[in-house]
Formats: C-alpha cells, sequence, structure tokens
C-alpha cells in the first residue's frame, strides 16, 4: 500500500502517579492503543509532597509500562500545556473515575485548552473495577498495614512494603 505519510498521533497521560496504580495501568493500556504514541509524564508538582521521589515515581511508571512499546515515561516540570505543545502531542489523556472527579477535569482540561488548543483533552472512563482507586487511598491502607497487593502492579507493591516496612522485633530504628 501506497505510504500515505500518515501524521503519528502522540498524547500526553500526566499526573502525579504518586504512586502508580492498577487503575493508572488500566488507562495507559487503553490509550496505547488508541494513539500511535503515549508519553507518560510523571508530574514534580511543588503544592503535594509525595510519597515517593520524582525520580522513584519515573522508575515505578517505566517498570509498569515496559511491555507497552508506544509508551514512554518522562517527568513533567512545569506547565503541562507547554509540555504537550513541546513534544508535538495533539491529546492530554485523563482518567474519569466518578462525578467528583468531574468539576476537576474539567477545570484543568479549560485551563490547557486555553493555553495550547491545539492540544484536546481525551478522557477514558476508569475500568469499573478501579472506580473507587486512587493513589491516596492506595498509600492510606498500605500504611496502615492493609493489603494492596491487588490494586497495584507488584513492582509497586514491593515499594509500597519497602517505604513502610515495619521493623522487626529487636530491631533499632
Ligand atoms: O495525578 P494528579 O495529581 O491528579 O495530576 C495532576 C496534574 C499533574 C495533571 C496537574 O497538576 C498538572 O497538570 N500539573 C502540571 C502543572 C500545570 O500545568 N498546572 C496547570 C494545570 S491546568
Amino acid at each position: 500500500m501506497a505510504n500515505l505519510g500518515k501524521a503519528v498521533r502522540r498524547a500526553v497521560y500526566p499526573g502525579s502517579f504518586d504512586p502508580p496504580t492498577m487503575g493508572h495501568v488500566d488507562v495507559i493500556a487503553r490509550a496505547a492503543r488508541l494513539f500511535d504514541e503515549l508519553i507518560v509524564a510523571v508530574a514534580v508538582n511543588a503544592e503535594k509532597k509525595p510519597l515517593f521521589s520524582l525520580q522513584e515515581r519515573v522508575e515505578m511508571m517505566q517498570e509498569c509500562c515496559r511491555s507497552m512499546p508506544n509508551v514512554r515515561v518522562m517527568p513533567l516540570e512545569g506547565l503541562l500545556a507547554r509540555f504537550a505543545q513541546e513534544v508535538g502531542a495533539c491529546a492530554i489523556v485523563r482518567g474519569l473515575r466518578a462525578v467528583s472527579d468531574f468539576e476537576y477535569e474539567f477545570q484543568m482540561a479549560s485551563m490547557n485548552h486555553q493555553l495550547a488548543p491545539a492540544v484536546d483533552t481525551c478522557f477514558l472512563m476508569t475500568h469499573q473495577q478501579y472506580a473507587f482507586l486512587s493513589s491516596s487511598i492506595v498509600k492510606e491502607v498500605a500504611r496502615l498495614g492493609g493489603d494492596v497487593s491487588q490494586l497495584v502492579p507488584p513492582n509497586v507493591h514491593r515499594r509500597l512494603q519497602q517505604k513502610f516496612a515495619v521493623p522487626t522485633a529487636g530491631e533499632n530504628r
């Protein structure tokens, strides 16, 4: 077939990913099927005090996306709209869980569209199985010793165990 010179359709999936959850990985896998290339942008987010450093979050995400050849993981410093323009993305992907997500997401999408009119925000409804899931709830449950093994990829589970490692009897802190 003739080469029709089809432009690469690239999208950015931004987030704090502190830590990545099965819900995030599900959105990534689905977005990677919709776009030619997907850049997962791990945000610095100065306003939030993350449990995992930027480097740890990038590493975790890279491990999670290893089996998806058209997915790249990059750190995101500064404005998302500018980043999306700089990498030549036509879309920003966000997962939508419930009605409660909508207001914040609508505000962000509108602002990003104002800043970068050529970049559209594309919402993927989170799989029902993960509709209740958030990084915050995973951290809280893990911190209190609850089982989150089904809610995060195995590499993330290992890192959570390391973060919240409880000293064994007789061990000095
Ligand atoms: O996973 P989160 O915390 O909901 O992701 C929020 C994120 C990182 C997408 C948002 O804070 C963001 O876009 N940060 C980059 C800075 C920016 O562009 N802020 C203005 C957004 S309208």
